[in-house]
Order: C-alpha cells, then sequence, then structure tokens
C-alpha cells in the first residue's frame, strides 16, 4: 500500500512511529471550522477568477458543508494516516464529491492552510478572552462599588502598611486587566492579515485575488510576504505573552484569595462553589481553585517559552518543527479562559468579613502616617521631623501596649509639646482613607467615581 496523499512519488508506506510523530489530527481537528470556512473562501474565489467552474465550487462550497456537518454530529472518523485536519476534511470531501475536491487545492498549500486556520482560530480566541476579562472586570466593579467604604489594612512587603479600602483594591486588578484585554487587541489587531494564497512558500502563478479571501474570512489585508506569511508565529507568541501577563495578574490575585481566606486572616469567605473539603480533616475548606488559578501561569508561560524555543533558529520558510505550535497553545489559551472563569466565579461569590477586615487594618499603628502628615499640615513641621517624631509616638504606644488611638494627649504632649487634642480625629482608619482623596488614591469618593467609570466603560451604559 503506498502513501494516501501523495502516492504518485513514494512506493511504500510510512513507518508506524513515522505516522504517529508525523500526525498533528489528534490536536489539529479543532480548527475544523476555521479550515473549511478557509477552502470555501478559497474556492469562492477561484471560481470567480475563472480557476475554477461554477459547477466544480458549489459541489465543494456545498461538500464542506456536509463535512462540517458530520464533524459537528460527531459522526466524522479522523484518521492518522491522513495527518491532519486539512487533508482530513479534504479527503472526506473527496469521498462525497468525487474529482471536483482535488481541484480545491489549486494555488493553495498546506503552509498557508494552516497559517490561516491558526490565525483565525486564535483571533476567534482572543475575541473570547476579552470577553471574557470584561466580565470578571465587571464582576470586580460590582463589588468594588458594595466595598467602596470596607476597611482593609493595605501591606507593603505584607506589613500593615497604611489603610485601604477593599473596593480600591478590587480595582487594582480592573486596572490590570484593562491592560490584559488591550493587550490582547494589539495582538490581534497585528494578527489579522490573511497568509492566504502564499501557498507553498513563493506565492502561485494562478491570477488569484488574496483581497478577495481575505475580506471573505475578516482580515484587514492580505499579507505582503509569502514567505514570511508561512512563517510567521509571532502571532501566536504575542496573544501567549498577552496571556502570559493575564496570568500572572491572575495568579497575583489567587495568591491573595488564598491568604485572605486563610483562618489566620479570615478577611475573605469562599463559596462552597469554588473550595473543596479535605478527605481525613472534617473543618477544611480549601480554596483548591485559588491556587489552580495560582499555578496555571506555569503552563501559560511554558507555552510560551516552548515556542519561542521551537522558533528560535529556524530558517524560512516552513518546517514542520511548527507543527509544534498548536497543542501547547491551544492547552495555555484553555488553561487562561479556565482560570478567567473561576476568578469571576471566586470574585461573585465571595463573602468579605469586613470587621476582621477593619481589625487588621487597625493593627500594626497603620495610621502612623496620618499622624506624621497632621503635623506637618497643621504644625507646619517639616515631615522629616514629622516622620521622626511620629516614630516616638509608635514607640509609646508600643511600650503602653496600645495603638495609637489609646494614647491620651498627655502621652502626645510628652513625645511634643506642640501636638493638640485635634490629633485624634487623624487616627482612625476611617479618617486615614477618607483623606486619601488625590486622583488615583483610596478614598471612597474615588473607588465610587472610578467604579462608575469602569461600568460605563465595560457595559458601554
Ligand atoms: N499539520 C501541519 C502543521 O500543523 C500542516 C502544514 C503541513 N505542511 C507541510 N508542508 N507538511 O504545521
Amino acid at each position: 500500500l503506498s502513501n494516501k496523499m501523495w502516492g504518485g512519488r513514494f512506493a511504500g508506506a510510512p513507518d508506524a512511529i513515522m505516522e504517529e510523530i508525523n500526525a498533528s489530527i489528534g490536536f489539529d481537528q479543532r480548527l475544523y471550522r476555521q479550515d473549511i470556512a478557509g477552502s470555501k473562501a478559497h474556492a469562492t474565489m477561484l471560481a470567480t477568477k475563472g480557476i475554477l467552474t461554477q459547477s466544480d465550487r458549489d459541489a465543494i462550497l456545498a461538500g464542506l458543508d456536509e463535512v462540517q456537518a458530520e464533524i459537528e454530529r460527531g459522526e466524522f472518523t479522523f484518521s492518522r494516516a491522513l495527518e491532519d485536519i486539512h487533508m482530513n476534511v479534504e479527503s472526506r470531501l473527496r469521498e462525497k464529491i468525487g474529482d471536483a475536491a482535488g481541484r480545491l487545492h489549486t494555488a493553495r498549500s498546506r503552509n498557508d492552510q494552516v497559517a490561516t486556520d491558526f490565525k483565525l482560530y486564535v483571533r476567534d480566541y482572543i475575541d473570547t478572552l476579552v470577553r471574557q476579562i470584561k466580565a470578571l472586570q465587571l464582576a470586580l466593579v460590582t463589588r468594588a462599588e458594595e466595598e467602596a467604604e470596607t476597611i482593609l489594612p493595605g501591606f507593603t512587603h505584607l506589613q500593615n502598611a497604611q489603610p485601604v479600602t477593599f473596593g480600591h483594591h478590587l480595582l487594582a486588578y480592573v486596572e490590570m486587566l484593562g491592560r490584559d484585554a488591550g493587550r490582547l487587541e494589539d495582538a490581534r489587531a497585528r494578527l489579522n492579515e490573511s497568509p492566504l494564497g502564499s501557498a507553498a512558500l513563493a506565492g502561485t502563478p494562478y491570477p488569484i485575488d488574496r483581497e478577495m479571501t481575505a475580506t471573505a474570512l475578516g482580515f484587514d489585508r492580505p499579507t505582503a510576504n509569502s514567505l514570511d506569511a508561512v512563517s510567521d508565529r509571532d502571532f501566536i507568541l504575542e496573544a501567549l505573552s498577552a496571556g502570559a501577563i493575564c496570568a500572572m495578574h491572575l495568579s497575583r490575585f489567587a495568591e491573595e484569595m488564598v491568604i485572605w481566606s486563610s483562618a489566620q486572616f479570615s478577611f475573605v469567605k469562599l463559596s462552597d462553589k469554588f473550595t473543596t473539603g479535605s478527605s481525613i480533616m472534617p473543618q477544611k475548606r480549601n480554596p483548591d481553585a485559588a491556587e489552580l488559578v495560582r499555578a496555571k501561569i506555569g503552563r501559560i508561560l511554558g507555552a510560551l517559552n516552548s515556542l519561542l524555543v521551537v522558533m528560535k533558529g529556524l530558517p524560512l520558510a516552513y518546517s514542520k518543527d511548527m507543527q509544534e505550535d498548536k497543542e501547547v497553545a491551544f492547552d495555555a489559551l484553555d488553561a487562561l479562559s479556565l482560570s478567567l472563569a473561576a476568578m469571576t466565579g471566586m470574585v461573585t461569590d465571595m463573602q468579605p468579613n469586613r470587621d476582621k477586615m477593619h481589625a487588621s487594618a487597625s493593627a500594626g499603628f497603620s495610621t502612623a502616617t496620618d499622624v506624621a502628615d497632621w503635623l506637618v499640615r497643621e504644625l507646619n513641621i517639616p515631615f522629616r521631623d514629622a516622620h521622626h517624631i511620629t516614630g516616638q509616638v509608635v514607640s509609646m504606644a508600643e511600650q503602653k501596649g496600645c495603638g495609637l488611638e489609646g494614647l491620651t494627649i498627655e502621652d502626645f504632649k510628652q513625645v511634643d509639646e506642640r501636638i493638640d487634642s485635634r490629633i485624634h480625629k487623624v487616627l482612625t482608619v476611617e479618617a486615614s482613607v477618607a483623606a486619601r482623596a488625590s486622583y488615583g488614591g483610596t478614598a471612597p469618593a474615588n473607588v465610587l467615581a472610578q467604579a462608575a467609570r469602569w461600568k460605563t466603560a465595560l457595559t458601554g451604559e
């Protein structure tokens, strides 16, 4: 039995191991819709240019619709001997419509075909991811509005620093996610040139119309260099880079969820829907979803790394190495999509423990900066000196075993006699956050304004 696809040149069949290492149908079958859309655009264009007869075109279009329906009904038998999605679809088409199917591959190669399919696929996936990011942002904005006045300890070095509002903290992620969506949209815009018609590497002698197929497939224009078109995989690298940055942001947030939901912190309670129990310890509620989101960056960044290494040093144009682009990319995109969905669920369901957050925010002399600011503002003391005086105040409170609000006015005067009782009103965490009303600051009024701005941007209302 000679080779099924190119029997002309080959007398023998491939070794079983050859078939196994060579075939991509196990994973590229998910490109079937893009592959068929590309073929329909190509056949339509070939007929318009007189390269294909109208009746062949009609047979091809109808046959491809049938193939697609078979795949979607789960009735299609994918064959490893046919290597990949392109040959599987074409071979089935031939079974259905005969010779006309053999004319579909005129002025085309699997090299421009696979680049086209994958670009279409990544483009669609970017659209999905951007929608998912926006859904997560909206969930965060909704919670931020509810928690605009909730006091949370703000940390630097994971040490109590200054109180912030919980809403402000949540909106920080909304900003990051906004940039993540922007990066994906940038990648989409650069990706959107059609490789179709570049053929194997050099273009084609047929009088094809690449503008026509580009337009039919929603591309902005055809690629300008056929060698580049069949060799380019930076569109995936760019999507994966943007995806890895987004996954990194999700990982940071997931880590905070893990910390916040611990018994020691108890800032939030995660819902039953996004936690698991322990098979031995009955009291446990484990933040597994958050932990897995924290971890997914590993495989997403791994995919980026893997593909960069595959592409590095590859001479132009197509080499089979490039078939290694798909599995890792699919896996990474799926992981990011799942992470976004899980995060959206966790954010929507989490229950903040406002009392616990408040108590924790008040601990650790978190309003010390407010004392220093008061000394500057009311007594015109230079900030460096005010910092020193406040340090003495903190040290006194530490010795007395109380918070700053536990110090009497006599205590303050013992440190610096210029201090008067007005100092007491800046010692609360509420006063501290309300005072930080500079643009971008944590004040509840700012949180509400920023949440409203995002809501408008995200819902178009
Ligand atoms: N399955 C191949 C891939 O994913 C399609 C392109 C094959 N081209 C070739 N000349 N063998 O890269």
